[in-house]
């Protein structure tokens, strides 16, 4: 059996592009999610799955000299050390979660992609220093009815047809799960996590924005997937220009932040089990 693989390499040339899009069209949100939580001075903070980077950098400003922040990813190319945030190359699915306890964790778009999602959170939540915060954000995006506006009807059809292949094929067929931005509150609630609270999002992602640029960049990084599940090279790069043009405008994701505490008392003592040995110390010490 085919071993379930992240659909977005790192290493793809136009991975750069992604996480500059992704932090154009989210950043705003998760920051006032994480803003909300109050001070951030002196905190310690776990990026997990950090992509370009850009919250590392947001969070690293904000914790000032006395705090600290650890970006970590499967594939940490695009991460900068000495951006006043570590880096570590470090894979959710396999290792322990590194150094714990923390007072934030927040990843977002990064466990939906991966099979073992629901003991990734549980793994994340039992990392926290007493009082501790785990941020998880998702996009929902299985829904269907994604395309608002087109130049004629064709188009919309064609821009669905890309749409429900994404996923309901190729991020699935990679062991993904689109929907699983809902499941998210229940799994902290289940963790053991207090005071969980949702906030969803979305808005419209007219051609041309970063929002709608992505599905050229899908298209650059799954396009084996898409032949194979029936588009054609013509339609494929129609789809590319498309993102590019005004006159379509899609609904944009449904964003879901969802934030849960760690109890005062504290729990952090099981963060060590993963499913993999691996390398980082268990969790111990509270702050
Ligand atoms: C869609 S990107 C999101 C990046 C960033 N969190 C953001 O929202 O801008 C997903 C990131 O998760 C990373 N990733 C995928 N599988 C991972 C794993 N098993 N462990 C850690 N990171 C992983 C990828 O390399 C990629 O950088």
């Amino acid at each position: 059996m085919r071993r379930a693989r992240y659909s977005f390499d790192n290493d793809d040339s136009i991975a750069a592009d992604r996480h500059r899009m992704l932090a154009e069209v989210l950043d705003p949100f998760t920051i006032e999610r994480l803003s909300a939580l109050g001070g951030l001075d002196g905190r310690r903070c776990l990026e997990a799955g950090a992509g370009g980077g850009s919250i590392a950098t947001w969070l690293a400003d904000r914790v000032g000299p006395s705090g600290s922040v650890l970006a970590t990813d499967l594939n940490p190319r695009h991460l900068r050390a000495g951006a006043g945030y570590t880096v570590l190359r470090h894979d959710l699915s396999t290792e322990p979660v590194p150094d714990p306890p923390w007072d934030l964790i927040h990843a977002r778009l990064v466990l939906s992609h991966l099979p073992a999602r629901a003991e990734i959170l549980d793994r994340l939540a039992a990392a926290l220093a007493p009082g501790g915060t785990l941020v998880i954000e998702e996009w929902a995006s299985a829904y269907r009815g994604l395309v608002l506006a087109a130049p004629d009807p064709a188009t919309a059809t064609l821009v669905e047809r890309y749409h429900d292949i994404l996923v309901g094929r190729l991020l699935p067929g990679n062991g993904g799960d689109p929907a699983w931005g809902s499941a998210v509150h229940g799994a902290m609630l289940a963790a053991g996590l207090s005071g969980v609270s949702t906030e969803i999002r979305a808005s419209s992602w007219a051609g041309g924005t970063a929002g709608a640029r992505l599905i050229a960049v899908n298209i650059e990084q799954l396009r084996p997937g898409f032949l194979d599940a029936g588009l054609t090279e013509q339609e494929l790069d129609r789809l590319s220009r498309l993102a590019d043009d005004p006159r379509l405008v899609i609904r944009g994701h449904l964003t879901y932040s969802t934030a849960g505490t760690a109890s005062t008392a504290g729990s952090a003592s099981t963060a060590g089990t993963a499913s993999t040995a691996g390398t980082a110390s268990v969790a111990g010490t509270a702050k």
